[in-house]
């Protein structure tokens, strides 16, 4: 998630939907898992596979000065979060897995009240937060709440949670009934961390968060978010179900980019098993944005059951290899050039794994190929192959 200022680390709790399908969504998730034990993590029976949903910090921090993501000049409030809830369903990014609306930075008065419970900021949320848990509960989706370990939160509009980390818990949890009991029973809070991957959090985080940021924060640009891929690689061992690196949102739609570009950044986040969090405003998305952050076998390679992070496994020049295992002893290749004119990028199958011949799957075709797979891509131009071994 966003967090400009360089202060105190922070973390995002989401809570799970109160309705009865989040129930049977974790279990679903668990029966998913199965096949591949969980490491010792944190055991609150989420996160087997990498969290689909919306960051509302893009509006939170548009006023922030020189941190714009966006093109909208659009203020955190009750209507934009329930008008990204519908948005979400009425475009089929719902059903096709997207389901946490995290509320970011600045959703609370600067002062605890005299209980010492945060307070939600009354002009932003005047029904309050829990008609408008209510409100995303009811369109099946899940709430994040943010939060900060510290004393402030990073735009220091809001109290942190040192030393009131468990009365913080229960206002968290307390905003649905059907979440308490939930949190009873199962702790079905997805704890994300984010302290930028400053004290590289993949060596102790898997014991106490869903997933923590390997990186500082992404901006819109192709720099940026490729070195931000870059960073994410070197932890990819520490992933697994139940917790998984997160090397920030995704800038897909935001403008800044182009169409191959985004095609890179969001083929990538899900080779890497990494949150995909869209960071566009989804009331407005175009259609290029829509068809890439809706590809149904892309994002099957993210939420693949066995849940490992692909990697970089080939790199000559500004030629490169990314793959990883499937499920079903498939494997995920994606070529990249990241160079500024046309080439071939080449994926040896010493290179990702493979020893026999196999054939192509992806977009239903099903093409017999061996020993290696040849891709023509234009300058920061990317393809995404799922073979499987004959
Ligand atoms: C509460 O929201 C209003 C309206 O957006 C804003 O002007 C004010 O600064 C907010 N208060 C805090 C403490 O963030
Ligand atoms: C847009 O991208 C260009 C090229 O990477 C970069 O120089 C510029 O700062 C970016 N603009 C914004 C608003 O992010
Ligand atoms: C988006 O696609 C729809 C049909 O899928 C089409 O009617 C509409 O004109 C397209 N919009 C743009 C901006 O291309
Ligand atoms: C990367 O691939 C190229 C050609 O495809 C090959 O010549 C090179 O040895 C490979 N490098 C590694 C480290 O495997
Ligand atoms: C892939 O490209 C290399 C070098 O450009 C070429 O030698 C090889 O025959 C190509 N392989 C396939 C399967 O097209």
């Amino acid at each position: 998630m966003d967090c400009f200022t360089l202060s105190l680390p922070l973390f995002l709790l989401a809570l799970s939907a109160v309705s009865a399908g989040a129930v049977s969504g974790i279990n679903q998730n668990r029966k998913l898992g199965e096949s591949r034990p969980r490491r010792d993590l944190l055991d609150n029976g989420l996160g087997w596979t990498p969290q689909m949903g919306n960051p509302l910090e893009s509006f939170g921090i548009i006023s922030r000065g020189d941190r714009i993501y966006n093109h909208f000049p659009t203020q955190l409030n009750e209507e934009l979060i329930r008008q990204t809830a519908d948005a979400m369903v009425s475009t089929g990014l719902a059903a096709l897995g997207y389901e946490y609306i995290n509320l970011d930075d600045r959703w609370a008065e600067l002062n605890r009240d005299s209980q010492g419970n945060l307070v939600p900021n009354a002009t932003r949320f005047p029904s309050g937060i829990e008609a408008l848990a209510d409100y995303v509960h009811s369109k099946g989706l899940k709430i994040g709440i943010y939060g900060d370990a510290g004393t402030l939160t990073c735009a220091k509009t809001m109290p942190g949670s040192l030393g009131y980390e468990e009365q913080d818990a229960n206002t968290f949890a307390s905003y649905t009934k059907m979440s308490k009991a939930l949190l009873a029973t199962g702790r079905p809070i997805f704890f994300s961390l984010c302290e930028w991957g400053q004290a590289n959090p993949a060596t102790w985080a898997p014991s106490i968060g869903n997933s923590w940021r390997t990186t500082g924060d992404i901006k819109d640009t192709w720099g940026s978010m490729i070195s931000k891929a870059d960073q994410n690689d070197e932890w990819a061992s520490y992933a697994g179900p139940g917790g998984w690196n997160d090397p920030d949102m995704l800038e897909v739609g935001n403008g800044n980019m182009t169409t191959e570009e985004y095609r890179c950044h969001f083929s990538l986040w899900s080779l890497a098993k990494a949150p995909l969090i869209l960071g566009c405003d989804l009331r407005s998305m175009d259609n290029d944005t829509f068809e890439l952050v809706s590809n149904k076998e892309v994002i099957a390679v993210n939420q693949d059951e066995l849940g490992i992070q692909g990697k970089k496994v080939n790199q000559t020049g500004d030629l490169e290899v990314w793959s990883g295992p499937l499920s079903g002893n498939r494997v995920a290749v994606v070529l990249i050039n990241r160079g500024l004119s046309t080439a071939t990028v080449t994926a040896e199958w010493s290179n990702i794994g493979l020893k026999s011949s196999v054939s192509s799957m992806l977009h239903s075709t099903v093409t017999s190929i061996q020993y290696q797979l040849n891709a023509t891509l234009d300058s920061h131009a990317c393809k995404m192959y799922v073979l499987t071994p004959q």
